[in-house]
């Protein structure tokens, strides 16, 4: 099957990652503390969108950073934001991960942030990563365990949203929990796995948790409806009862984990 990026790189998703990297970023820098990442370092990110973590992780070796990033928008952005530090240009690659020229055993540290989740043949895509990293060098993934999601008190026909949540990563070969089958993979592909932490926000009305996870799921909400067993009037529905929630203090979301696996390459 041909990969197809599922949410695009339009102004409004550019939007939408930029607001979801206001939530997100401080569990991100939490990881790269506890990785102890170092001066002179060689880092690749795979995925970095609007490049918030690439320019974070600059800061931290004092210098460039190569990325993967499939969209030519993002990529250009990219490379504005990056002039404007004085650590010098990395090696940008504009394609899909598993097509790019990769050197063999250059990195000591491969970063990637919800992009594993889209991705067809995940084990395929570690070994490339594997084969880029140095012996001793770390491979760190942040992504989704998905079965964490609820809203309460809970809407009607949550679990059919839950189950088109799923397959609209499915149709591309995606997998929205792959978060839980990373530790098991890296096994597979030549990794130890070192560290497994699991973040889970939870939002009020009003607050940026309650915002990001609103923006994220009534943008894609119509299309979940294509996805059966949920429908085009559940996803209405939902909609109507989203909204409703919005305006009661004791609303709860509660968001699908993040769970950062880093996995070392055997010596
Ligand atoms: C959900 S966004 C996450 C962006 C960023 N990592 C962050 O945490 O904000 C997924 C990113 O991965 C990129 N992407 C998706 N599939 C890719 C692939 N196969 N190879 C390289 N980049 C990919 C997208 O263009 C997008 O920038």
């Amino acid at each position: 099957m041909r990969y197809r990026y599922l949410l695009g790189d339009s102004r409004r998703e550019s939007a939408r990652l930029r607001q979801q990297a206001r939530v997100w970023d401080p569990t991100a820098y939490a990881l790269f503390d506890r990785l102890k990442i170092k001066r002179g370092w060689r880092v690749l990110e795979i995925g970095p969108g609007q490049g918030s973590l690439n320019l974070e992780l600059r800061r931290r070796v004092r210098g460039p950073v190569d990325a993967v990033e499939r969209s030519h928008a993002f990529a250009e952005g990219l490379r504005r934001r990056s002039s404007r530090d004085r650590f010098g240009h990395g090696t940008l690659w504009e394609c899909d991960v598993i097509d790019a020229p990769l050197p063999r055993g250059a990195y000591d540290l491969i970063f990637a942030r919800w992009v594993f989740l889209f991705l067809p043949d995940v084990e395929a895509h570690l070994r490339k990563l594997v084969a880029a990293l140095k012996p001793g060098g770390r491979l760190a993934v942040e992504d989704y365990c998905r079965g964490t999601l609820r809203m309460v008190p809970e809407p009607p026909a949550w679990n059919d949203f839950l189950e088109a949540d799923l397959a609209f990563f499915a149709t591309q070969g995606g997998d929205a929990n792959i978060g839980a089958r990373l530790p098991a993979l890296y096994a597979t592909v030549g990794l130890d796995v070192v560290d497994v932490t699991p973040t889970t926000k939870v939002g009020r009305p009003g607050s940026i948790e309650w915002e990001w996870m609103t923006t994220y799921f009534l943008g894609v909400l119509a299309r979940y409806g294509r996805l059966r067993p949920f429908t085009h009037a559940k996803a209405a529905s939902l909609r109507r009862h989203w909204l409703a929630a919005a305006r009661r203090r004791t609303s709860l979301l509660i968001s699908p984990t993040v769970v950062d696996v880093v996995g070392q390459k055997r010596m």
